[in-house]
């Protein structure tokens, strides 16, 4: 792969992206499968990571149900990850904690959702993670995950060469 110097990355240096999922998303596949779909988690996470390796791509996957779990990962793969893919779950509509984490690592960041949130109750309408997000891909089902990592190396790869 050549070394792209110019741009704020290196071509080198595309190499790791997270892959954050926050609570109840462990139960994909049994969950409400009319707003996510059938597939489980780990039958998502093993899509992506296939296509990762077309990309030649390393992904860093966790799902917590925990806020500070997601938080502490932010922090701790700061330095090592390029981008960040994440379904924060029922934390989108209120975790300022989440938001404050990313805006401050400042890592172009996918917020995906599986369900159409702004087409459901109005509580899950508001996301506090889409103001600090470079993008927000939702309705998709599965497919948006995969659709996220796509369009994020592509924009990782494209700011190498300006
Ligand atoms: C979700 C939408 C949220 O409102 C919900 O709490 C989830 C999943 C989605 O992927 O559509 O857990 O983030």
């Amino acid at each position: 792969m050549p070394n792209a110097t110019r741009g704020s990355w290196r071509l080198s240096e595309v190499e790791r992206i997270l892959v954050l999922n926050g609570p109840n998303l462990n139960l994909l596949g049994e969950r409400d499968p009319d707003h996510y779909g059938s597939k489980t988690l780990d039958k998502i996470n093993d899509d992506m990571a296939h296509f990762a390796a077309r990309l030649s791509v390393e992904l860093v996957f966790l799902q917590s149900n925990h806020e500070g779990d997601i938080i502490d990962m932010i922090h701790a793969e700061r330095k090592s990850c390029q981008g960040v893919i994440i379904n924060p779950g029922a934390l989108t509509h209120y975790s300022y904690a989440i938001r404050d984490a990313l805006e401050t690592v400042d890592i172009p960041t996918v917020e995906v959702h599986l369900s159409d949130i702004y087409a459901r109750e109005e509580w899950r309408r508001v996301s506090v993670i889409s103001p600090v997000a470079w993008k927000s891909i939702v309705g998709k089902r599965p497919a948006g995950y995969t659709q996220a990592l796509r369009e994020l190396v592509e924009y990782l790869r494209s700011a190498t060469k300006q």
